[in-house]
């Protein structure tokens, strides 16, 4: 399998598993990412998801330049949504995803990364958007999500120069949330998935919801969504045990309903 899936309680860790081509995306891992990620959003027993990249050198070197953008040559003029959806575009996944960055994270690879909603990094990574170089665009959300998660210029410069900056310089332009030593990669991801599952899982997936649809919306759009989630997340049984719980001073004990 190209994409390993794992169930660990309540978090999934996905991962993306071809070391021996720096875990680049070819048609077929993409098609298995799409599989494992509509079970993960349909699987109510799954609250959290890590995805990271198989060895200790890459995250994802990108789509596989030798197979993926050849179907991509063939498919895409004429069918533009020919890949299968994947949390870069399609899924409506409001589960929170972590990206667990082990090591080169490189064009798709990013995408995926900023697909992603936490970003954790080994001190070892590089981070880029290589696809000019090679007389493409960043393809799958880079051009889109980077600008919205850094300031403009610095999206140009990775956009545009093709150029990867280490895991410092992506800390320091707020591309990452922490950078750690490379062994701490996945049990720091871990951690935060768990501080994360500690949390009411349907009020986590509300805000989140809003957060990505409120996107696209005037504030006034926003804040009307946003009223209409709280509404839902307060007619929820976690609702009533997060407030009973804390009135009680006890762990609240949250069955996503
Ligand atoms: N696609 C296919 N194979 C890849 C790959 C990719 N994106 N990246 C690395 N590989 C393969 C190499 O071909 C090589 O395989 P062989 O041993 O069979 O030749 C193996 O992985 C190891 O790679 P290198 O020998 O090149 O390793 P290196 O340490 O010398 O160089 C690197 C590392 C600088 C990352 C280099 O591999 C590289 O430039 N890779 C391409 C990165 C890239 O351009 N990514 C963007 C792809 S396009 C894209 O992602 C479009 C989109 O928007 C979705």
């Amino acid at each position: 399998m190209a994409i390993d899936y794992k169930k660990e309680g309540k978090i999934a860790i996905f991962t993306i598993n071809r070391p021996e081509a720096l875990n680049a995306m070819n048609v077929q891992a993409t098609k298995e990412l799409h599989e494992v990620m509509v079970d993960f959003r349909d699987d109510p027993n799954l609250w959290v998801g890590i995805i990271t990249g198989a060895g200790d050198k890459a995250f994802c070197a990108g789509a596989d330049i030798k197979d993926t953008l050849p179907f991509l040559k063939e498919n895409l003029p004429q069918k533009p949504w020919a890949m299968p959806s994947t949390p870069m575009r399609g899924l409506e996944l409001w589960k929170p995803l972590i990206a667990a960055i082990n090591g080169l994270t490189l064009g798709g690879g990013l995408e995926i990364a900023l697909a992603c909603d936490i970003r954790i990094a080994s001190e070892k990574a590089r981070l880029g958007l290589p696809e000019v170089t090679l007389g493409l665009i960043p393809g799958w959300g880079g051009t889109q999500r980077l600008p919205r998660v850094i300031p403009w210029c610095k999206a140009a410069q990775l956009i545009f120069t093709g150029k990867p900056i280490d895991a410092q310089e992506a800390y320091r332009i707020g591309l990452v949330n922490k950078v750690v030593p490379p062994e701490e990669v996945m049990s720091t991801a871990r951690e935060w998935a768990e501080t994360i599952c500690q949390a009411g899982p349907l009020a986590v997936r509300a805000a989140k919801e809003a957060m990505i649809r409120g996107y696209e919306m005037t504030l006034t759009d926003g804040l009307k969504l946003e009223n209409a989630l709280e509404g839902y997340v307060i007619g929820t049984e976690d609702f009533t045990e997060g407030t009973t719980a804390f009135i009680e001073k006890r762990k609240p004990n949250y069955k996503a309903k």
